[in-house]
């Protein structure tokens, strides 16, 4: 894969595949622009160097031209930022697109409306590819989020160039990644949350070929506690799961990849409830209740197996953290792995949330900006994305 820093952009046009998928309000507001600000090195790189930067990237999921998921308040932001111009393209392709790319002088921005308002960007449209390559001279993806999506901007556009190369966050979130897990130092601790087994089954099998150590929590954990033969009152659990929950606890035995699962839980009557979480042993869960946190036994437990870790990676929360009532084993784990000593590398929006939250941001190592890219890779997979920059 070419670094960026190999190629020149002087008079060129630059193609720029980012993720500046933010999250809007009802306003059409930016509630957090952090993928934005992740990507302005890249820009910038291209910028100082005089290069035409033409950026492109989808918004949320729209069916067609949709102006709710109009990239518009990105390209005000990225203005304020880098405190330039940047110009919104009507659509992505298209005659009057080709002219305001042909106008762009040296160091200056245009931003492509949302790629997903054209059918072809999600049936990865060689047609649609083949359009928006006319766009550039050289190309460059620093879109990592977006690099599990076998679509046109991710996967048909950059076969199309020669000179392609992976943006500085694209390398910063692979090397990160390579540090943590292919080349971790030891002992490796993944520590993984979240709601179903079922969405993380297959990353659960492939860290257990990795990790020394293995912390589960979130309502996931209750699959493993039920097929354990505990009973779980009201609590979230996936029954028909529970063969395979068992199947990966012995392959973790065998593979001497030490689990950790909680040994109390807040339990309440529902989701909603406010004030009347409290801890109980995981043998004692009363019938009318629901597991919705780790309790405090389990944080302690938890903040002790993560001392030795040389590595951590963390995905997914401990509980339902949108409660305040059962944020706590959530904030707990994130200042126990923020006064760790290791690598510490953390996936996952909601997780990235959480931390942010407690602002407790930069006593991480590194925080990802992918959400699904991150877990595929957690998977054991290779990313399209990646693939077509190589
Ligand atoms: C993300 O937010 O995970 C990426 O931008 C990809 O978005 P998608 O899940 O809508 O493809």
């Amino acid at each position: 894969m070419q670094d960026l820093r190999d190629l020149s952009f002087t008079g060129k046009r630059v193609l720029i595949r980012a993720d500046l998928n933010v999250p809007l309000n009802e306003q059409q507001e930016i509630t957090d622009d952090n993928r934005i600000k992740q990507f302005l090195p890249t820009l910038q790189a291209v910028l100082s160097q005089g290069g035409r930067a033409v950026l492109m990237s989808h918004l949320g999921e729209p069916s067609g031209v949709d102006p709710k998921f109009s990239l518009r308040p990105v390209a005000r932001r990225l203005a304020e930022l880098l405190n330039t111009d940047v110009a919104l393209a009507p659509e992505c392709v298209g005659p009057e697109v080709t002219k305001m790319v042909s106008e762009l002088r040296d160091g200056q921005v245009l931003l492509l409306e949302n790629l997903r308002f054209h059918p072809g960007e999600k049936k990865n449209d060689p047609e649609f590819s083949a359009q928006l390559a006319k766009l550039g001279d050289v190309f460059i993806s620093d879109a990592f989020a977006t690099a599990h999506r076998s679509h046109a901007s991710v996967v048909g556009v950059p076969r199309l160039f020669k000179a392609k190369a992976a943006g500085l966050l694209m390398q910063k979130e692979i090397n990160y990644y390579k540090q943590a897990l292919e080349n971790p130092k030891k002992p490796l601790c993944v520590v993984i949350g979240g709601s179903k087994v079922s969405s993380k089954l297959s990353a659960l099998v492939n860290l257990s070929t990795k990790a020394d150590k293995l912390i589960i929590g979130g309502a996931m954990a209750n699959t493993f506690l039920a097929a354990q033969g505990l009973q779980m009152g009201r609590s979230l659990y996936e029954p028909d799961l529970a063969g395979k929950a068992l199947e990966l606890l012995g392959t973790l035995a065998r593979r001497d990849c030490k689990v950790y699962l909680p040994v109390d839980v807040v339990v309440a009557p529902s989701l909603s409830s406010q004030g009347l979480g409290r801890p109980v042993p995981v043998q004692e869960i009363p019938a009318d209740t629901m597991a919705l946190d780790i309790g405090p036994a389990t944080s302690l437990l938890y903040r002790e197996a993560l001392h030795t870790a040389e590595t951590i990676v963390w995905n997914g929360p401990m509980g339902a953290y949108e409660n305040e009532d059962f944020a706590k084993g959530t904030h707990d784990m994130c200042e126990s792995i923020a006064n760790a000593h290791g690598l510490t590398v953390v996936g996952g929006g909601d997780t990235d949330a959480a931390i942010h939250h407690m602002q407790l941001a930069h006593k991480f190592s590194f925080i990802s900006t992918a959400g699904g890219a991150f877990l595929a890779l957690l998977e054991g997979n290779s990313l399209p994305g990646i693939r077509a920059l190589e």
